[in-house]
């Protein structure tokens, strides 16, 4: 990826003296950054050593390097360039450029892999660190949809198997990490440092110019989708549509589109309604700006499901499942099908959430926590 101007890179030597540890972080979807911004920035602050790799799985500006100017991460020093392809294609290549540069490469092998979520890059750096037997680290472990059509479970599955230290946003991912039989002392339930970034941007989310550039002078609605069960079909494809223009008729509906399924989405005739306004992926901040002045939001992100609920904007996830029910018990969350969306976002409308609940320890400070519970395993495993 081009260098986000001023930005040196993450490992450049500074004036403090050489640290004794290294931390490999492996970053590559649009829903990675913000998770790592803040993980990096406190091990930072303890003195590690930061190795960040982007994998190149996304590369649009919109969909990564927005997130390193807007939130201040480092410019990664390595980027692998795997871009798009199968699944296969994709891990594959993930797996040989990170063991490549883990063997080979000029920042030597790590102390610890620090791997993020639960995309394809996840799981290919998580089996490179259990094969070359170097400790890993698994940010938002433990959740399950207990669907494995969904790629992503699959791949927490695998990554959560193969991980020493298991770093859990909710208590739900601690229950299911022990009942897969997970050592206890290997769990902690650190909190969420998707919503370290979403709090400590929080002032820079302009509602005013999120209407402003969209040209919203009443109430609106914002969807996000891009995954494959619902748009990858053609068939659900045009049920989306139809859907989707049932929330159209009753206020305008803003959708920056993921570029998975935006062409058939665009073929299903998404845009043949004046409420709907379709728009490139946009910047954080911006994104923000745009959720935090909806009325509802629309949405099958993991990401924004967790947002929402801090925000305390109505969010309705058009799937049947989800690996975040502490958005629904916690938050603004409710689960909807494309054949009740319509009658939902109706009732939202008729009567918006009043106070709600947090989930415990999504305040902010989840960042330093992991640092403190890597920096504690490493040092126990040094005195061994
Ligand atoms: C991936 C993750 C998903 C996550 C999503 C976040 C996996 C298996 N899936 O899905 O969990 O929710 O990212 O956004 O890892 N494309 C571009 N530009 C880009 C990136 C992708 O045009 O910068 C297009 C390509 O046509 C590509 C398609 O989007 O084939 C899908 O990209 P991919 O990374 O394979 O999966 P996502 O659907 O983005
Ligand atoms: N996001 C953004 N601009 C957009 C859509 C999303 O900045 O146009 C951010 C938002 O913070 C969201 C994150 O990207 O939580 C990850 O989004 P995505 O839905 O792609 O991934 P998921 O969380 O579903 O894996």
């Amino acid at each position: 990826m081009p260098d986000p101007a001023g930005l040196p890179p993450t490992s450049e030597p500074t004036s403090a003296p050489t640290p004794a540890l290294t931390a490999l972080h492996v970053t590559g979807a649009r829903p990675n950054f913000p998770k790592a911004a803040p993980v990096l920035a406190a091990l930072a602050e303890r003195g590690v050593r930061n190795v960040l790799v982007h994998t190149g799985q996304h590369y649009d500006d919109a969909m990564s390097d927005v997130f390193f100017r807007e939130l201040g991460i480092p410019r990664p020093d390595i980027n692998l360039g795997v871009g798009s392809g199968t699944h296969a294609t994709q891990t594959a290549a993930v797996l040989v450029g990170i063991e490549d540069l883990v063997l080979n490469g000029e920042h030597g092998r790590p102390d610890v892999i620090v791997v993020y979520g639960d995309v394809n890059s996840t799981v290919a750096a998580a089996l490179v660190a259990a094969k070359l037997q170097i400790p890993l680290a698994h940010v938002e472990a433990g959740l399950r949809s207990f669907d494995r059509s969904m790629p992503e479970e699959v791949n927490r599955l695998v990554t959560d198997r193969l991980s020493d230290l298991l770093l859990a946003t909710s208590a739900d991912a601690v229950e299911h990490l022990t009942h897969e039989g997970t050592p206890a002392e290997a769990i902690h339930l650190v909190g969420n440092p998707m919503i370290d970034t979403l709090l400590a941007n929080i002032d820079r989310y302009d509602v005013d110019a999120a209407r402003e550039a969209h040209g919203l002078t009443g109430p609106y609605a914002v969807g996000t989708l891009h995954r494959p069960g619902n748009v990858d079909d053609p068939e659900d494809v045009k049920a989306l549509v139809r859907a989707l223009h049932g929330v159209a008729d009753q206020l305008p509906v803003v959708i920056p589109l993921h570029p998975r399924g935006r062409a058939g989405l665009e073929a299903a005739g998404l845009l043949d309604h004046d409420g709907i306004r379709v728009v490139d992926p946009i910047g954080y901040i911006d994104f923000m700006g745009l959720v935090r002045g909806a009325s509802v939001v629309v949405t099958d992100s993991g990401g924004v499901q967790e947002e929402t609920t801090v925000l305390g904007v109505p969010c309705l996830t058009l799937r049947p499942n989800t690996e975040r029910p502490v958005t629904i018990t916690h938050g603004t969350n409710q689960l909807v099908t494309r054949d009740n969306l319509a009658q939902a976002v109706k009732e939202v409308l008729a009567a918006p959430g009043g106070d709600h609940p947090v989930p415990p320890l999504w305040d902010g400070h989840a960042g330093p926590r992991i640092a403190e519970v890597i920096v504690s395993f490493l040092a126990e495993r040094e005195s061994v």
